[in-house]
């Protein structure tokens, strides 16, 4: 699954990809990307850079798991970001109408094209393919560009967490939104809300 939202010689190419598998160059460059965007202050639970190997054993590792989906994010073919769409386990039956998007993050080198707004609705759109109706998500109250961006599309704050995280020694709040998704077929999910 791919998209190319842009297309041009001045114009940039803005590439979000579903991934099973990822090459050694592909991977080099995710894990570039992730230090510098933890370096820059992160949003996903890394405080300090972690270095290529254990990121790549961490990325390596999220290709394994049934329930995770990882999307890369690429801006003139290079990756800049990822995001991961996390499916309730099978015994969750309770809640297998809703998924998780996390570790959503562009690196700075790859911010302010719009990148992020298309690897979200991406992670929206499989989400809603597989039968979800639900998207959560949780951010650190701090992460204000990313928060704007949620709220722009259509994500609804629910709760605050006074004590959601421990930053640099200070304890940080996060904020907890959902989206209701829309099937291709059946019933639209706002006739199901109570
Ligand atoms: C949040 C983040 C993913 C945005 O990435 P991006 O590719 O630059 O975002 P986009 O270019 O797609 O911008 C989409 C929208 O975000 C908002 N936005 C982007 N940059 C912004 C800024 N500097 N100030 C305020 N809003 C901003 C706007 O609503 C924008 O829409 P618009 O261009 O139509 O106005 C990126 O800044 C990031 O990785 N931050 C750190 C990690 C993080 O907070 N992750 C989320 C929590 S897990």
């Amino acid at each position: 699954m791919s998209e190319i939202a842009a297309a041009g010689s001045t114009t940039p190419h803005l590439w979000v990809d579903r991934v099973t598998e990822l090459d050694d160059h592909d991977i080099a460059e995710l894990c570039e990307a992730t230090d510098a965007a933890i370096i820059e202050g992160g949003g996903f639970g890394w405080i300090e850079p972690q270095g290529r190997a254990a990121l790549e054993r961490h990325f390596r590792g999220v290709l394994l798991v049934p329930e995770r989906e990882l999307f890369v994010a690429r801006l003139d073919g290079m990756v800049v970001g990822s995001a991961q769409l996390v499916r309730p386990h099978r015994n969750n039956e309770a809640q297998a109408f809703a998924a998780q998007l996390t570790h959503a993050y562009i690196a700075p080198y790859g911010r302010g094209h719009g990148l992020a707004r298309l690897m979200i609705q991406r992670v929206e759109e499989y989400a809603a393919s597989l039968g979800h109706r639900v998207l959560n998500l949780d951010v650190r109250e701090t992460q204000l560009t990313a928060i704007s961006l949620f709220q722009a599309l259509g994500y609804v704050r629910w709760g605050t967490h006074p004590v959601y995280a421990r930053v640099r020694g200070q304890t940080v709040a996060g904020q907890y939104y959902y989206k209701l998704l829309e099937p291709g077929r059946g019933r639209r999910t706002g006739q199901m809300v109570p």
